[in-house]
């Protein structure tokens, strides 16, 4: 993944504190070895430090560099168990509650980055998705100019004549099941920002797909895509954004020419928004599985960078996954 070098670079520049909920799970563990060697971020890793330290020691795995929280003991755990009470109160949080949960690692982590003390989470090695994002919205927050947590996929094709150089973002393959026409809006902007930001598009180009070409079938689905288009060029004027078009109209030059003339974006797009959880989940796999894509995804939306891991993730998934948060976190409002 050529572009991964790049996203090192960055994240090698900024020196972020990346906090690991899962620090026992020893593909993690190795990770960290690997980002502090390649000067890539701070890691710090979650559990108890025998533990963590007699696994590495078995795995060969130097942790010099690498800091290691323990939720069971830390001095930090009463402190964050007051700010989690302090958050959720309004929504039923009891003292009891709140001190049980500032143990687990997963709460522990993602109060670390709420109050500052890390700049970002990765996490999903061990827990499911839902798992790992249902702390991050409750605790770290949609940004309000976002309003909705979703996420994009990074797709590096092996046909270099697609998107930016090989390069496509999808999105939303992860998060959100059905989104409204405004949320599908939200994420189309959003996921813009992350192919300007994250993946150094010079000029995302973004299309809203559907089963239909700028009016070619119709049907109510299709008029919830058009809507969204409305609603998105709205709040984002300046946005290179078009649809709805199908998925080959958005990237093959002679289709769009066919069926989208006027379009800036049809035939070029670099940015493909699908119309709901399970289109974009079931295409990023095929681009995967059948186009031979390689893929990593990242969450946006938050007001501070978590990021998910597939529970079959090798080490260096890890690795990218933590340099992207990193880089995310330059991009992130200030601590609180
Ligand atoms: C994201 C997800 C975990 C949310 O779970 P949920 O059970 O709906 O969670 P809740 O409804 O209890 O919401 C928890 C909080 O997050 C907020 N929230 C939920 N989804 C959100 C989103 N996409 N953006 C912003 N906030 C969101 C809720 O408003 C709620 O906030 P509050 O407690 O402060 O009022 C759920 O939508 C989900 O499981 N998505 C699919 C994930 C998945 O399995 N993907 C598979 C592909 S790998």
């Amino acid at each position: 993944m050529k572009f991964m070098e790049k996203i090192k670079e960055k994240a090698r520049a900024c020196q972020k504190t990346i906090v690991f909920p899962e620090g026992e799970e020893i593909r993690t563990i190795k990770a960290a070895e690997i980002l502090v060697r390649e000067k890539l971020l701070m890691p710090v890793l979650l559990g108890n430090e025998n533990r963590v330290r007699a696994r590495a020691k078995t795995l060969n795995v130097n942790l010099s560099g690498v800091r290691i929280e323990d939720p069971e003991q830390s001095e930090k755990t009463r402190r964050y168990a007051g700010t989690l009470l302090e958050l959720r109160k309004a929504k039923g949080m009891t003292p009891e509650k709140a001190d049980e949960l500032a143990r687990d690692p997963m709460y522990f982590g993602v109060l670390m980055v709420k109050l500052g003390e890390a700049d970002g989470l990765v996490s999903g090695a061990v827990h499911t998705t839902g798992d790992m994002l249902r702390p991050a919205l409750q605790i770290i927050k949609p940004r309000p100019d976002r309003k909705i947590v979703s996420s994009s996929f990074l797709m590096d094709c092996p046909d270099k004549n697609l998107g930016e150089d090989g390069l496509l973002v999808y999105a939303d393959c992860v998060v959100v099941p059905n989104p409204s026409e405004e949320e599908l809006a939200l994420i189309a902007i959003a996921s813009a920002e992350t192919a300007r930001t994250l993946c150094g598009f010079p000029e995302p180009r973004v299309a809203m797909l559907s089963f239909s070409t700028k009016g070619s079938a119709k049907h109510e689905m299709v008029s919830r895509i058009q809507r969204a288009v409305l609603i998105a060029k709205e709040k984002a004027p300046d946005l290179l954004l078009d649809g709805e078009m199908q998925f080959d109209a958005a990237l093959v030059p002679e289709v769009a020419a066919r069926k989208a003339g006027e379009s800036q974006v049809a035939g070029r797009a670099n940015v493909l928004i699908f119309p709901n959880l399970e289109a974009g989940n079931i295409g990023y796999k095929i681009t995967q599985r059948i186009g031979g894509a390689e893929c990593f995804a990242v969450l946006q939306g938050l007001n501070r960078p978590c990021n998910d891991l597939s529970r079959g993730c090798s080490v260096m998934d890890i690795v990218h996954t933590a340099a992207a948060t990193a880089v995310q976190a330059q991009y992130s409002p200030s601590a609180e």
